[in-house]
């Protein structure tokens, strides 16, 4: 590794969908041999007990703040009783359809909370090594049917929750900038895989079709997204913290295009092959129902990966196919983890083991 070799790396929202695989990615596969200190508010989307097995594995190298990032004065005493030399910032409110009813708290999160973040790195001086962010290729706002998003693409953010990713990418890099401090940021298109939070598409879909509900789909369905499967997220944010150049950005994409309707039989037809379709459903496309679109609804994504290919050597490893099925096949079993999470149930696992 190089002369960015992290010893005490804060990863804050570490126990979402990213956050818990990057870390699981850390400890079981990664060159990094330096310790974790994982920072998460633990709203819904953040639960613990994805990380249960990892931590009972690796727990000696990997501590839990239970901690909001708007937090500052909680922010500098992790800094200083860890003596945190990096971060890999993952927290934040993640989900479209919640930011166009509530957009407050993605100001607050995503802007104030990786403003806080900025400072603890900024004042920890020259022994702090990298300042990672991670953010989202929404930024750039929406294509056509042609074209894709390269790190030159103007920022034209069209949802609230974009709109802060944007205000945070700015922040990040103007620390750069301004005041020096090492940075790395990037702009990945949609993930899917384990441990997603079953509103986004992919998880809801196919638990909705498992539970014989209505599949709803946005509009006609025409939408595109740039599908990426999480692990392969995670190599890349790996990739660019130990060799990426400090204040550059990374765009990460799938490769994978596919309009939403497309997907979404997919994954039924992934449900239907493997028995999985609810009783007295014929075929799980019959459950698709369209509904009203999403106001502002982006498109299409798709995302040029020319740079981190070309200077890093990453490319993704899985396809949508092998992907899409690895992710289908975890919902069926990991249900228990689907119930908890939606029932807020791990809030007892967390009195137990956090007090
Ligand atoms: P997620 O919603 O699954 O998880 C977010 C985590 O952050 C949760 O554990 C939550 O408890 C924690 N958190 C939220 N607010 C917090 C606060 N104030 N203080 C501390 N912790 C807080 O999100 P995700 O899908 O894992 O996304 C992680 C990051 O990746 C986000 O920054 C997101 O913008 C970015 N991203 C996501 C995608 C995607 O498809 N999911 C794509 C590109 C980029
Ligand atoms: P989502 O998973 O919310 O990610 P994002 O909005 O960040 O791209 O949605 C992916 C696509 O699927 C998007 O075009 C909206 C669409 N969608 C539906 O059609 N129905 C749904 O129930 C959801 C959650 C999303």
């Amino acid at each position: 590794m190089s002369d960015k070799q992290i010893k005490n790396l804060l990863v804050t929202g570490g126990c979402g969908f990213i956050g818990s695989n990057f870390i699981r990615y850390l400890l079981e596969e990664s060159s990094f041999s330096g310790r974790i200190i994982n920072v998460d508010k633990l709203t819904y989307a953040g639960n613990p007990e994805s990380l249960s097995d990892i931590m009972a594995m690796h727990g000696s190298r990997c501590s839990f703040e239970k901690l909001d990032i708007c937090d500052l004065p909680g922010l500098e005493r992790v800094f200083s009783d860890y003596s945190v030399d990096g971060v890999a910032h993952f927290a934040a409110e993640s989900h479209v359809d919640r930011s166009i009813a509530s957009p407050g708290v993605f100001i607050d999160t995503n802007i104030r909370g990786t403003f806080n973040l900025l400072e603890c790195a900024r004042k920890a001086g020259d022994q702090f090594k990298l300042f990672h962010h991670v953010s989202t290729d929404e930024v750039y706002g929406t294509l056509g049917k042609s074209g894709y998003f390269t790190e030159a693409t103007p920022y034209s953010p069209n949802s609230p929750y974009a709109a802060s990713k944007a205000a945070s990418d700015h922040l990040v890099r103007a620390c750069h900038k301004t005041y020096g401090l090492p940075v790395t940021i990037s702009n990945c298109s949609n993930n899917y895989g384990p441990f997603q939070f079953p509103e986004k598409l992919i998880p809801l879909m196919v638990l909705n079709a498992m539970e014989g509900k209505p599949l709803p789909v946005y509009g006609d369905g025409s939408n595109v997204r740039d599908w990426l499967y999480v692990r392969d997220h995670c190599i890349g944010i790996w990739t660019i913290m130990e060799r990426g150049t400090p204040g550059r950005t990374y765009n990460i994409g799938g490769g994978c295009e596919m309009e939403n309707l497309a997907i979404v039989g997919k994954i039924c037809d992934i449900i239907d092959n493997a028995g999985k379709k609810a009783p007295g459903v014929s075929s799980s496309r019959d459950l698709i129902t369209f509904v009203k679109d999403r106001p502002g609804h982006d498109f299409r994504y798709a995302i040029d990966c020319s740079r981190i290919n070309q200077e890093l050597g990453w490319r993704p490893q899985e396809s949508l196919e092998t992907g899409l099925e690895k992710s289908v096949l975890w919902y069926f079993d990991n249900m228990e983890w689907v119930r908890r999470i939606r029932t807020g149930d791990y809030l007892n696992w967390i009195e137990t083991h956090y007090g």
